[in-house]
């Protein structure tokens, strides 16, 4: 079953050590932070839609930890987009689909654990990257409703642009791809992503953000330095004992075994005791 059963460890792992590059983030005022993906950066999305436990996190002990309470949040607390939020002195963002009257001055969460850059992955359970893409556009539709072109232009020219996808593609391969060699299964998976990164940050959204420096393709870029952040491809093939060498020097106090679940190295995707199976472990809070 896999996929956002990775999130818990796997999360931790990669706050640890994204956070010294938040200081991309911060600007005179305050930039939007825009994020797509899955369960690394899902902050309750799947809450909303019609999908199953395996593609939730919304009972405890998620969230236990910091919200203190499940938040639909992979983790015990808070994720890499909320800590960079938090950096960068913005609220944390709600996830889009949570109702409500979102502002999205501060920028929107698209992520939805179990996504994958193919629209097949997890089909029918999750957003897929491609929706999750339309979203934004009708994000930036209202912005250009309510600030007007030119504010909305600069909000969007500033903003921070978080992506974490692919992890899903590969962990759960749909059925029509399986006699796919490999090879030609990542120019997919990449062809994907790269056609949704190219569009967020050319953007042909309208003309708008394209107009950020000129015609130049990857003008945001250029003109305001990082402002894209892409989570690295973890090792797969190690899961579920993806560890940190040296838990110490991250914070951690235990980089071999996963704090929520079952089976060797607490592996088994049981945490909470909601998607078959009851039995789960959970290790003591610090
Ligand atoms: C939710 O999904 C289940 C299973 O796929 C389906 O039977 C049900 O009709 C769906 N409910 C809604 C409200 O879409
Ligand atoms: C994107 O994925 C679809 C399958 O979902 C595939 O048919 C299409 O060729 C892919 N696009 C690129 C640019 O690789």
């Amino acid at each position: 079953m896999a996929t956002p059963s990775l999130s818990l460890s796997i999360t931790l792992l990669l706050g640890g050590l994204l956070l010294p590059t938040t200081s991309a983030v911060h600007s005179d005022k305050h930039s939007a932070l825009f994020t797509f993906g899955d369960s690394l950066y899902d902050p309750g999305t799947n809450n909303y839609i019609n999908t199953t436990t395996d593609f939730q996190a919304n009972f405890l002990p998620y969230g236990e930890s910091f919200f203190t309470c499940p938040t639909g949040r992979f983790s015990d607390g808070r994720l890499i987009p909320d800590f960079i939020a938090e950096y960068a002195k913005l609220p944390l963002i709600p996830a889009y689909l949570k109702p409500g009257d979102h502002q999205f001055e501060y920028g929107a969460n698209f992520a939805s654990g179990g996504a994958g850059a193919l629209v097949e992955s997890h089909q029918g359970f999750v957003i897929d990257l491609h929706t999750q893409l339309s979203y934004f556009k009708d994000v930036v539709k209202l912005l250009r409703q309510k600030l007007g072109d030119k504010v909305a232009k600069q909000l969007l020219c500033n903003a921070v642009y978080l992506i974490s996808i692919g992890g899903n593609d590969y962990l759960a391969r749909s059925s029509i791809y399986q006699s796919y060699p490999i090879g030609e299964y990542v120019e997919l998976v990449f062809g994907n992503l790269s056609t949704v990164i190219k569009v967020i940050t050319r953007s042909r959204v309208h003309g708008l953000v394209d107009s950020c420096a000129g015609s130049d393709a990857w003008g945001i870029y250029e003109e305001g330095g990082r402002k894209f952040g892409f989570v690295n491809m973890p090792p797969l093939g190690c899961l579920p004992n993806t560890r940190t060498q040296t838990p110490g020097s991250t914070g951690f106090k235990d980089g071999t075994s996963a704090c929520c679940g079952s089976g060797p190295l607490g592996g088994v995707y049981s945490c909470g005791g909601m998607r078959g199976i009851e039995e789960y472990e959970l290790c003591e809070q610090s």
